[in-house]
């Protein structure tokens, strides 16, 4: 790993007992799952497994009692609906991998759940006191499912189709394309069953090692499968990489990043509800969704400054998450940390958490601490963080629809005005974070993108649809 000067001790030491989490968010990718080339995507049973191990490691770091990280007032055993949030596209990889690391997050609880009724007769619930989690679809991302082989072909955002298909048009890739033709002609006999002569090449660069890495871990047998060579298969993730990077961010062209701007204007309104007061629910937040988000929000917070591994795809069941966390004592009603007490990291695991997979903290923005002050973040996060659907809109460019109400503050952008973003009133000062963040209509914000989206599922087979096909 390619790291900068980065304390590292600190990543997997126990944390200061001091210190008090006060909320989390997490963003968290699904587990092993059937190849994209075969519709309709399947989580594995090695996938659930992942997934589970995940969070049984999360619980251990956040919910046990007497958790090294436990979130402040999280419910040890029986789960409390209110305290945590879980959202997941509608998406049957993603859900049910939601699914699955809520079952060890929160395990059966036997008979401790048992009701009383009136007539003394007592019963728990199924399966040995299972415990029931809502999994919410998260409107923001519905089309992000696995079945869509590129998650800008769900996202509706006018802008981001255009920039993230403007790669195909781009030196770089034209030139790769013509560098590695003769590496994915050589393989067409590893992958003729799905693929022809014209599609074996850099285009399809991610579908085609999707296909072989899920085929070198289900298939017993593969034709050709002399061709993979630990260096041919090394060449094809790289390119793979680059491949979905470039989709993913393009540091000229923020907007491509639409699906980590969303997913930061969904971390900043979590951590800014979980600071507001000692009774503020809820506190711990998960995503489900697919590395391409992770890639986004990576190349917007420069994570590749930290380590050039985040230009990697990311493990099935890859995990990161922000840590909001106080040092001040005692926390309580009575003595709420102020907002300069309170401070952020931000930790990644690739591939399964768990004890010997341990999250490691990194440094975001490009900076050099592990931990920086939740003002420091909320500022850098609100470079390109997008929290309502007018904003969304607007960095869009989208008119009709649903964003047809902010015609006029937007002014009607470009399809090709990239650099929007600073129109839409993000580079709100710094000092009175909380209260810029609550004017900027970060509640009610929330419920305006579920309409939004909500609008995108409606108009989907729209331009962005074609569009994808030239993607795909
Ligand atoms: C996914 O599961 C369904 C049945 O549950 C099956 O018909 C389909 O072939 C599976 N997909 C793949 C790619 O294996
Ligand atoms: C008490 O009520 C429940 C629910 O109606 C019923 O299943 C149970 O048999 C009752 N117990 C007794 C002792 O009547
Ligand atoms: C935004 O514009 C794109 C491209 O014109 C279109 O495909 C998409 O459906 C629009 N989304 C909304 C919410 O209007
Ligand atoms: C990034 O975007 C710019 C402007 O659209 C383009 O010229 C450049 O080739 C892009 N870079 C990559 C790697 O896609
Ligand atoms: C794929 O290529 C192999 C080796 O050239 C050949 O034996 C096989 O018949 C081909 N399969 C298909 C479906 O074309
Ligand atoms: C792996 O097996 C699946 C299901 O039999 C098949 O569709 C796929 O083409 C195989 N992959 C390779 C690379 O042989
Ligand atoms: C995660 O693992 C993948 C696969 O090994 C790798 O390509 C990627 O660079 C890793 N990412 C990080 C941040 O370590």
């Amino acid at each position: 790993m390619a790291l900068k000067n980065f304390l590292f001790a600190l990543a997997t030491a126990p944390l200061a007992s001091a210190e008090t989490i006060l909320g989390v968010y997490m963003l968290h990718r699904h587990g092993d799952r059937t190849s994209k080339s075969y519709k309709p995507v399947n989580l594995t049973a090695l996938g659930a497994d992942q997934v589970y191990d995940s969070g049984n490691y999360y619980r251990q770091r956040y919910v046990e009692s007497g958790a090294d990280a436990k979130i402040l007032d999280l419910s040890s055993d029986i789960v409390i609906p209110s305290q945590i949030t879980v959202q997941s596209p509608i998406d049957s990889v993603l859900q049910i991998s939601a699914q699955a690391f809520l079952q060890s997050l929160y395990p059966p609880v036997g008979d401790l759940a048992v009701q009383e009724l009136a007539n003394g007769s007592e019963f728990s619930y199924p399966f040995d006191g299972y415990q029931y989690i809502p999994v919410n679809t998260d409107a923001a991302s519905n089309d992000h499912s696995e079945n869509n082989e590129w998650l800008q072909s769900g996202s509706g955002c006018g802008n981001a189709l255009v920039s993230s298909n403007s790669y195909f048009f781009s030196e770089s890739y034209k030139e790769l394309y013509s560098e590695t033709q003769d590496l994915y002609q050589g393989i067409l006999p590893v992958i003729n069953g799905t693929f022809g002569a014209e599609e074996a090449s850099f285009k399809n660069g991610y579908t085609i090692w999707d296909l072989i890495n899920v085929a070198l871990i289900h298939n017993k047998t593969i034709s050709s499968e002399e061709l993979l060579t630990e260096s041919t298969m090394t060449e094809l993730k790289t390119l793979a990489d680059t491949h979905e990077w470039n989709l993913a961010y393009n540091a000229s062209s923020e907007i491509r990043a639409i699906a980590g701007k969303v997913l930061a204007g969904q971390v900043l309104t979590h951590l800014n509800n979980a600071i507001s007061s000692a009774s503020a629910k809820p506190r711990f937040g998960i995503q489900f969704g697919a590395y391409a988000t992770f890639f986004s929000f990576f190349g917007l917070a420069d994570l590749p400054s930290a380590s050039s591994d985040f230009k990697g795809i990311v493990k099935y069941a890859s995990s990161m998450a922000f840590e909001l966390f106080t040092d001040a004592d005692p926390v309580s009603e009575s003595s709420w940390p102020a907002e300069e007490d309170v401070k952020v990291r931000f930790i990644f695991a690739n591939g399964t958490a768990s004890s010997s997979n341990e999250p490691q903290i990194f440094p975001l923005f490009g900076l050099n601490e592990g931990e920086i002050s939740w003002t420091k973040f909320v500022s850098e996060m609100q470079k390109f963080a997008i929290i309502n659907d007018e904003q969304w809109c607007g960095a869009c460019g989208n008119t009709t629809g649903s964003c047809a109400a902010y015609v006029n503050t937007v002014g009607g952008s470009s399809a090709e005005d990239d650099d929007d973003d600073s129109k839409s009133g993000l580079s709100v000062p710094v000092a009175g974070v909380v209260g810029a963040l609550v004017a900027l209509g970060v509640i009610l914000g929330v419920e305006a993108l579920v309409m939004v989206f909500g609008g995108i599922r409606l108009v989907k087979k729209g331009v962005g649809a074609t569009e994808n096909k030239i993607a795909a």
